[in-house]
């Protein structure tokens, strides 16, 4: 079943910038250095923070957490995907629910975005959304129902059926696509019950980002989500 993702949306929250943003990537790099080849550390951070991030780390995977569909050019305020990778971001987030874009502007971007070499990570709210994003090959899906996001109420416990018909309807339409599970991911437990549902890893935001210290959520998580798949 490959490698499980541990992905961490930084979000716009204070802790994502400046200092805290880079503490919270240099803790996640000693952890991708302790689990390389067991668990796959990606870091959904803000466009201000690639350069900072990337720079001083190696093992975590760096997104950006949106691009927009344009070439550079005269286009004032957008993040164009050759801006990201210049950056070094090694890949990005598309369509999350807080940053909503047209299907077609996704296919537009996951295509540009391959040719680039980036790797594209694409959000969906519902089951038949992820298959209709699944059809554009995307490097990694994940489905996050909108109404659980930050909640602390994990959408592997809360709405599992969510997660199976993603997985059952995606599979259909793309056998290898690794399939995250996000929204209220919280505990160990939380990660480890999405892999049991089949998922490939998960998509966490204000779990670690909000932690008092992000350092053990991450280890918690990374170790759950280790167990979890030596067991599948
Ligand atoms: O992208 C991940 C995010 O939307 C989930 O947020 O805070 O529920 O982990 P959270």
């Amino acid at each position: 079943k490959g490698v499980p993702v541990l992905a961490v949306n930084y979000k716009a929250y204070p802790s994502a910038f400046g200092e805290t943003g880079l503490a919270i990537a240099l803790t996640a790099e000693k952890l991708a250095e302790e689990y390389n080849g067991i668990v796959r550390f990606i870091l959904a951070v803000p466009a201000t923070e690639i350069t900072r991030i990337s720079e001083s780390t190696d093992k975590v995977v760096v997104y950006a957490q949106h691009a927009d569909p344009i070439e550079p050019g005269a286009y004032t305020g957008y993040l164009p995907l050759e801006a990201l990778k210049e950056a070094g971001a090694k890949g990005t987030l598309l369509n999350h629910s807080e940053h909503r874009i047209r299907l077609s502007d996704i296919d537009v971007l996951v295509r540009r975005a391959t040719q680039l070499g980036l790797e594209t990570l694409v959000c969906a709210d519902t089951p038949t959304a992820a298959a209709a994003v699944a059809i554009l090959s995307p490097t990694i899906i994940a489905i996050e129902p909108p109404e659980l996001i930050g909640t602390g109420v994990s959408v592997s416990k809360a709405k599992p059926e969510v997660v199976t018909s993603t997985i059952q309807l995606v599979r259909m339409v793309n056998p290898d696509v690794p399939i995250l599970a996000g929204a209220g991911i919280t505990t160990g437990e939380d990660a480890a019950a999405a892999l049991k549902l089949g998922a490939n890893g998960v998509l966490v935001a204000s779990a670690v980002m909000k932690a008092q210290d992000p350092e053990a959520k991450l280890l918690e998580l990374a170790e759950a989500l280790a167990k979890a798949a030596e067991k599948s």
